[in-house]
């Protein structure tokens, strides 16, 4: 007999796959510029020309065994000491290459991170609306996810329901600011109460609770006063789990690291664990010829102002129709109250208008629909309309 677990989450798609699927379908029926396509977060603005230019520098510099060999298991250490060197700089903080571990993107850096430190029972909080991919990550890893909403008004963590769920058998909290799929960002003050929480909880239970700092959107931020924390300079026990996938449009090629912070107890036998996980799972050795990259687009990102514009008249446009949407700082997702109670039936009624919008059930979450705006604007353009639309046939 096969894996039934495994089995059983080949043979379920995501929601948000199929209704991209459907939505494919639809394009071929009524037209490619008749359906209006929200279901994807995949970056639709190209890579900072600094990727190509490295990349062909490197490809015409490196000796080809090295360029297409092997690395070291955990990574290139010139490479990893130049992303410390960066993120010591940029965000003031003291870590070290030997703590960090790179990875196919943050989807393998969250699975080597939660095997490295989750043993049978261990239960991980994470808040809702969430990433559906950290409830298998969890599972797979032998743990059990354990889901807080966020309050409803800001979005930011829920702490009297958050000590509810917390018990001795909490052995990390997966946070993800900006967020997918609200797009907001958790305010330092959010992150400093978290800190002094789980610090008080670690005492109260004699063990160490993990904080897991899932990152693939740090850098898609779009108003000058917004501050994305960097967490290790918070709270001690901190994984960050980080992507190149959103902020330079690379998701396909998979590269991304785990950075041990630099104040984490034991935290040469986390890392050892994180190798050792890494090691178990196959994610050794990322992909060579875009971890010698990694050097030159620190710092980088795809021209964000896209995004940005695109943030602003969708808000601007739909929060004037009367839907209820919490403003996102970041990512490049909005979150939309549906306009009756049930979000898979609203989005079935969307579906009239050739709006294609996620349910938050997906996410965790009744009542709401996540709008992925990394569109062509143009085809945001042409949506307005069809929000007027769906927004009247509430009204009628
Ligand atoms: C919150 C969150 N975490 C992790 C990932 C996985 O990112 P990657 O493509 O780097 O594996 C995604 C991808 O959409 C995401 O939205």
């Amino acid at each position: 007999m096969i894996n039934e677990k495994s089995f059983a989450l080949g043979n379920t798609g995501s929601a948000i796959r199929e209704l991209f699927e459907y939505g494919k379908k639809r394009k071929q029926i009524v037209g490619e510029d008749n359906v209006f396509d929200y279901s994807i977060g995949n970056p639709s603005i190209p890579s900072p020309s600094i990727v190509n230019e490295s990349l062909i520098k490197i490809i015409k510099e490196v000796e080809p065994t090295k360029l297409h060999g092997y690395t070291s298991a955990v990574g290139d250490q010139s490479v990893r000491e130049a992303i410390a060197k960066y993120v010591n700089e940029t965000y003031k903080t003291e870590e070290s290459a030997n703590m960090i571990y790179l990875t196919c993107g943050a989807a393998a850096s969250l699975t080597i991170s939660l095997n490295a430190i989750l043993n049978q029972g261990d239960e991980v909080i994470t808040f809702a609306p969430f990433f559906p991919e950290y409830r298998v990550f969890v599972e797979k890893a032998n743990g059990k996810l354990v889901t807080v909403e966020s309050k409803k008004d800001d979005f930011q963590i829920d702490f009297n329901a958050l000590e509810k769920a917390i018990n001795k058998n909490t052995k990390a909290i997966i946070i993800n600011s900006p967020n997918n799929p609200t797009g907001v960002v958790l305010k330092e003050k959010t992150i400093i109460d978290l800190s002094d929480f789980l610090r008080k909880k670690s005492k109260e239970f004699n063990n160490v609770i993990y904080l897991i700092s899932d990152e693939p959107y740090r850098e898609l931020v779009y108003d000058n006063n917004t501050v994305v924390p960097y967490v290790t300079k918070y709270y001690e026990n901190t994984i960050v789990c980080y992507s190149f996938s959103k902020s330079i449009s690379l998701p396909g090629e998979r590269i991304g690291y785990i950075l041990v912070g630099h104040n984490c107890m034991d935290k040469v036998m986390v890392y050892k664990a994180i190798c050792g996980a890494g090691r178990a799972l196959g994610f050794v050795c990322a992909p060579a010829l875009f971890q010698y990259m990694i050097p030159y687009v620190l710092g980088h990102t795809s021209n964000l102002e896209v995004y940005k514009q695109n943030r602003d008249l969708l808000y601007n446009s739909l929060s004037k129709m009367g839907y209820d949407i919490i403003f996102p700082d970041g990512a490049f997702y909005l979150f939309v109250k549906a306009l009756e109670e049930d979000a898979i039936k609203f989005a079935e009624v969307a579906k009239k208008y050739e709006l294609l919008l996620v349910p938050s059930n997906s996410f965790g979450m009744n009542g709401y629909v996540r709008i992925a705006y990394c569109q062509d604007p143009k085809m945001i353009e042409r949506s307005i309309n069809a929000f007027k639309l769906l927004m009247d046939d509430y009204k009628k």
